[in-house]
This record gives C-alpha cells, sequence and structure tokens, in this order.
C-alpha cells in the first residue's frame, strides 16, 4: 500500500489516469497516441540533460590516446544516444532491455510469434513497453503516412538497371525530402523548441514509406516491375515482405524478427553516426537518414550482409554442401591469405557472439532445422572462431548479425543477396529516426569534433 501511495505521489498523471502501473515499480502511458506519449516525456527529459550539463559538466568520461585518435575514434564516449547501448559482453539493450527480453515482452502478431517492429518503435521513442492497443495504433498510423508520392517511382524508374538497391534507396528518401515538413517549418521561422515536433512528423512519414520504397526496388530490380499492393491486414513488418511477393506465415514472422533486431545498434557505428552527424547540421530526416543509408551500404557494415551470402555461395560452389570442417578451415585460411575479412564475424565494439546472431540461430532451428545452408552456418560457428584467434589479431572472433540474416531470407526464397542491406536499412529507420527526434527535443548541438595533423599530434606527444 506505501509502495502505491508512493508511485501516486511521485505520479500525478496515474492519479489523473494518464499512466498505469506495470509489472514491479514500472509506469506506462494509457494514450494510445505516440506523439502524445512522447511529448508528455521531454519535459523531464530536458530538466534532467540539463541538470547533468550544470552539475557534471566538466567530469571526464573517458580520455583519447593517439591509438584512439588515428584508429576510427574506438572507445572514445563522446556522444549521447538515448535509444540504446551496447555492452561488449553481453550485446544490445535497446531502452534497457535485452532481445531475449523484447522478445518476451513486446507485442505479437500472433501468440508465441516474433514481436511486431511497430511495437519496439513505441520502445524506442518512448522508453515504455508498450501494450498492444498502443503497438497497434502505431500500426495504423504508419498505415495512413504509407502512400508515396508518384514522383518517387519516377525516380526509380529513371535509374541504371545496375544501380545496387543502396543506391536506390538512398536516392529514392532524396526524392522525399520535397515534402519534409521540419525543412518547411524551419524556412518560416519556427522556434527551435518546437523542432522536434516537425522532426517526429518527417520520421513517422518516412518509416511509413519504407517498406513500399524498398518492395518498389525490389519488384523493380528482380522481378520485372510488377508492383504488390499493401495489404490492410498486416503490420509494418508483414507488409514488407508481402509487398516484395512473400506470403508464407514463416517468412512474415521472420520479417517481423529481422525488421526489430537490427533497428538499432548504440550511436558509434557508420550509419547511426552518419544520421545523427548529419541531423546535427539541422539537415531534416530525409537528407541525416539517406546519409546513414550510404554508410551502411558499405562492405564493413550493412552491406557484409550481402557479402556472407557471397561468401557462402564460393563455399558451397567449390566444395559442395557436405563439406567437412577440414574443408572449411581450408576456405577460410584461404580468404583470410588472399587478404580479405571473413564476412559476419568480427566486431567494433562486441567481444562476445552477437545476440541478434543467436535469437538468428534459434529461429533457423526451430523453423529450418535441416536446410543445408543453415547446417553451413552452424559449422562455421565451430570453425571460424578458433581461427581468427590463431591470426592473434582479430579483437572479436565471433559472429555478428550479418553472420545468420541471409540463411533465413534464402530459406524463404528472398535469394537476391544484393538487396539484403536494404531490408536491413528499413529496420534501422526505427532507431536513428527515434533518437534524431529526442536529439532535437534534447536541442543537441551542431557536432564537431577536433581534428589534429600527424604534425600537430607529434608536437602535443612531445610535449607531453
Ligand atoms: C566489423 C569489423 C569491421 C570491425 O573492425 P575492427 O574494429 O577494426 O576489428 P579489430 O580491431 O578486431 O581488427 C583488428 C584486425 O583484425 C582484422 N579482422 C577483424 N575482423 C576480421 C574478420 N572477420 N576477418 C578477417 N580479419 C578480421 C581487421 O581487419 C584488423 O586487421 P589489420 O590490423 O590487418 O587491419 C571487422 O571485424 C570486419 O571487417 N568484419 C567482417 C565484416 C563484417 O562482418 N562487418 C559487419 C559488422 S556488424
Amino acid at each position: 500500500m506505501r509502495a502505491v501511495k508512493g508511485l501516486l505521489q511521485a505520479a500525478p498523471s496515474l492519479r489523473e489516469g494518464l499512466i498505469e502501473a506495470v509489472g514491479v515499480g514500472g509506469l506506462r502511458t494509457l494514450t494510445t497516441d505516440l506523439k502524445a506519449s512522447l511529448a508528455e516525456k521531454i519535459p523531464a527529459e530536458q530538466e534532467r540533460l540539463k541538470k547533468l550539463k550544470k552539475e557534471h559538466g566538466s567530469k571526464e568520461l573517458g580520455s583519447c590516446t593517439v591509438e584512439a585518435a588515428i584508429g576510427g575514434m574506438r572507445g572514445i564516449p563522446a556522444m549521447l544516444w538515448e535509444t540504446s547501448l551496447l555492452d561488449a559482453e553481453e550485446g544490445i539493450r535497446f531502452r534497457g532491455h535485452s532481445i531475449p527480453e523484447l522478445q518476451e515482452k513486446l507485442p505479437k502478431a500472433k501468440e508465441g510469434g516474433e514481436p511486431i517492429p511497430e511495437g519496439l518503435l513505441w520502445l524506442l521513442m518512448t522508453g515504455e513497453v508498450p501494450s498492444s492497443e498502443q503497438a497497434a495504433s502505431v500500426t495504423e498510423m504508419l498505415r495512413q503516412r504509407s502512400k508515396v508520392p508518384d514522383h518517387v517511382y519516377r525516380v526509380l524508374a529513371a535509374q541504371h538497371p545496375n544501380t545496387h538497391p543502396m543506391t536506390q534507396l538512398a536516392t529514392a528518401v532524396l526524392s522525399l525530402q520535397v515534402d519534409s515538413k521540419f525543412a518547411a517549418a524551419y524556412r518560416s521561422g519556427m522556434h527551435k523548441s518546437k523542432y522536434w515536433d516537425p522532426v517526429f512528423e518527417d520520421s513517422m512519414d518516412l518509416i511509413a514509406k519504407l517498406p513500399t520504397i524498398a518492395a518498389a526496388i525490389y519488384r523493380n530490380t528482380y522481378k520485372g516491375g510488377d508492383l504488390v499492393e499493401a495489404s490492410s491486414s498486416l503490420d509494418w513488418g508483414a507488409n514488407l515482405a508481402h509487398m516484395m511477393g512473400f506470403t508464407d506465415d514463416g517468412c512474415l514472422e521472420m520479417m517481423r524478427l529481422y525488421q526489430t533486431i537490427h533497428a538499432d545498434h548504440e550511436g558509434g557505428n557508420v550509419s547511426a553516426h552518419a544520421t545523427h552527424l548529419v541531423g546535427s547540421a539541422l539537415s531534416d530526416p530525409y537528407l541525416s537518414y539517406a546519409a546513414g543509408m550510404t554508410g551502411l551500404a558499405g562492405p564493413l557494415h550493412g552491406l557484409a550482409n550481402q557479402e556472407v551470402l557471397r561468401w557462402l555461395t564460393d563455399v558451397r560452389q567449390q566444395v559442395g554442401d557436405d563439406v567437412t570442417k577440414e574443408q572449411m578451415r581450408e576456405f577460410v585460411w584461404a580468404t583470410l591469405k588472399s587478404g580479405k575479412v571473413v564476412p559476419g564475424f568480427g566486431h567494433a565494439v562486441l567481444r562476445k557472439t552477437d545476440p541478434r546472431y543467436t535469437c538468428q540461430a534459434v529461429f533457423a532451428r526451430r523453423h529450418m532445422p535441416d536446410y543445408p545452408l543453415y547446417r553451413l552456418t552452424a559449422m562455421l560457428y565451430d570453425v571460424v572462431p578458433d581461427i581468427l584467434k590463431e591470426t592473434g589479431k582479430v579483437k572479436n572472433p565471433y559472429p555478428n548479425v550479418d553472420a545468420h540474416s541471409g540463411v533465413l531470407l534464402q530459406y524463404y526464397g528472398i535469394t537476391e543477396e544484393s538487396f539484403y542491406t536494404v531490408l536491413f536499412g528499413v529496420s534501422r529507420a526505427l532507431g536513428v529516426l527515434s533518437q534524431g527526434v529526442w536529439s532535437r527535443a534534447l536541442g543537441l548541438p551542431i557536432e564537431r569534433p577536433k581534428s589534429l595533423t600527424m604534425a600537430a599530434i607529434e608536437q602535443r606527444v612531445a610535449q607531453a
């Protein structure tokens, strides 16, 4: 009773019926309006940041060595990112929740199935695990914003036929920018305290349209341009598979999981950081997300899922499906000796197997235990880490998210690996755009780290 009384004192909105208690000590807003729920949280977070800056602004979070400065800024804690946090040993947590926890807690399309990404979007935006009604209201809100303007289809049709799907995605997103509500509001002199509102609107408009755009790229590039209408009875993630032309129930579940787990991986990875950096110049969500996507298109980042499949196809062509561990070892060594990386293994921050890999492996074991490509992938898990450890330089020899995603897609007939990074990119919008809204709500400034010349570094170390 005392605990409930304390809760009521702490949370006036609970007394007013705007929030409900969930679990032990948890609170959840009752509104099914995502923007209203977000708006309610912003003032307290603004205060929290102000206090942090005022009381602790001069304290050190870490230092920067010469190695870090010339080594891709590894490990320098120099960015605020609210939607997720990566632990090197444990993997990603979205707003404090691990992937297995979210598979339990987030609303699902079917009993015992995978979470729907709309629930994750609510969580990323508000920090609260949504109810089924709240997730369903996001599905409906996105459905209402999903129509893609005709000119975007014309832009896609005008591309060179060999244009990579990721280039098509970035181009299509840029062509949507003409409708940016933030750009229009900025031009008309909006007060900066209100920026988050049109950034939220742009972000929702863009997320809503991405499945239709991605599916159009897929159908244009590989299926002769015959487009499939969205289904009014499907959720956002499942509709993406449906519009690509895939209706198998397992495929829809796989797409929900895929779109959930690729959404966010804290702020320092290339796609998130690029989106954040460009957004910090007050470039609108279309411009900043497009920048993120051109970063995701790099083979050391998102394109690795395409590279994994190509590499596995090479293995199968050269050795066949009945490959032994010894043959596999030889193949891995041959890859390394030819100066290439083993795609799907290693990570800049993680030092253990990626939980996004693990949950896909669990899905595969459940839905496709005898699929040869799954068995090959499972064998890689036994073979590759020891070899990478033997090189003596790879900091994380274990598989990452990209080592498994292609196998699931292949199983359901999505065989065109050059499209895989687009699916990653659609999901990534949920994380980077949610953070983009918070960046404007918190009034984060333009990003401008200091760079040094080699001579300047030499001078500083000589003085130290
Ligand atoms: C992800 C990745 C870019 C991280 O890079 P990083 O932070 O520099 O990784 P490390 O600090 O462990 O790199 C140290 C060395 O090991 C090498 N290395 C790391 N992962 C490797 C891999 N999977 N295969 C072969 N070599 C690898 C690096 O290329 C580097 O070699 P160098 O000193 O000769 O330049 C790297 O692991 C990689 O290229 N993996 C394969 C691509 C991939 O799967 N990307 C998707 C990531 S989610």
